[in-house]
């Protein structure tokens, strides 16, 4: 009888997911509320032919290495930045990502934010808790509507767009820039009305909200800069679902202090979970810990579908979903 294969999971995921996994696979879950350490990690990789990780473990050379026998990485997330793919591909180890099942939960919380933002919400709400409401005033805590206004996509690829076809709901136009490929399955016509292609300079310029979807890459790293929050308008917001080091937070810190924008909405940091001090003193940002995905149905659905791909990569049918 051949052994049964084995598969380190570095976090809890769903009880029923696990169940499907552990009838095929022997199971070594870091069942810990905290992340796996380094240590553990590369020392229970070894031996294993399945890990499924988390976008907080750093799947690097060295943990590959640990992992002589490791026939697949699969992350449970849409990006994989914290994954050396290259190297992992010429050691002939699938990767695999969580793309399509997150989209709907990731663009409806980015809705949150920008309705947080702008009409001042959790700043609204801080001020009543701490006993700072004195009634209704005409002048009280305005913030600024999104009706007749432009809203700015960076990235138009699944998120981007699940995004944008929600905004004529709130009645606002819609321009996208891209700065890397549209992902397979993301082009074809448009599905907003009069969406409109702009440079990334003119979006910037124009947008009353903009909003980042773009993956972490060598040419995202702090997209936005000093230079690019200059370039948008006072009275604008910018909001970021997507990765942390797309945006320099010390340059963020700066604008927000200086009003050079009206505010910001963040889901995502450069060193999670540490948020850059400047911003946890500001009023104008609101500061969410990476909750884009973070609904009960999408989790399930992003476990599972790591556990399916682990399951067709042992049984040597091809991956659901490898990454780009
Ligand atoms: C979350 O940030 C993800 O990449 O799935």
């Amino acid at each position: 009888m051949t052994p049964r294969p084995s598969a380190l999971v570095t976090r809890r995921i769903p009880a029923s997911v696990l169940a499907t996994l552990e009838s095929r696979c022997d199971v070594d879950l870091h069942a810990g509320r905290e992340r796996i350490s380094r240590e553990e990690l590369l020392r229970r990789v070894r031996g294993k032919q399945a890990l499924i990780c988390l976008l907080t473990d750093r799947v690097d050379r060295e943990v590959l290495d640990a992992g002589t026998d490791l026939r697949i990485v699969a992350n449970i997330a849409v990006g994989y930045d914290n994954l050396d793919v290259a190297y992992a591909r010429s050691r002939g180890i699938e990767v695999t990502n969580t793309p399509d099942v997150l989209t709907e939960a990731t663009a409806e919380f980015t809705w949150g934010l920008i309705l947080a933002i702008t009409r001042r919400i959790p700043e609204g709400e801080r001020l009543l808790r701490a006993g700072g409401w004195k009634g209704w005033a005409l002048d009280f805590m305005l913030g600024s509507e999104l009706q007749g206004k432009q809203l700015g996509i960076v990235g138009l690829g699944r998120i981007g767009l699940a995004v944008a076809v929600r905004a004529p709901a709130f009645r606002m136009r819609v321009a996208y820039t891209t700065v890397d490929p549209v992902p397979a399955g993301c082009s074809g016509p448009l599905p907003v009305p009069q969406m409109q292609a702009l440079s990334f300079d003119e979006l910037l310029a124009t947008s009353h909200v903009v909003s980042l979807h773009l993956p972490l890459t060598d040419r995202t790293r702090h997209l936005i800069d000093g230079k690019a929050l200059a370039r948008m308008k006072r009275t604008a917001y910018l909001v970021n679902t997507s990765r942390g080091p797309v945006v320099d937070e010390a340059a963020l810190a700066w604008a927000l202090r200086e009003h050079l924008i009206a505010g910001a909405a963040l889901d995502v940091y450069e060193r999670e979970p540490g948020v850059h001090p400047d911003l946890l003193a500001l009023e104008n940002v609101v500061l969410a810990p990476h909750l884009g995905s973070a609904t009960t149905e999408t989790r399930t659905a992003m476990a599972d579908l790591a556990v399916r791909n682990v399951l067709a990569v042992l049984d040597g049918r091809p991956a659901l979903t490898p990454v780009p």
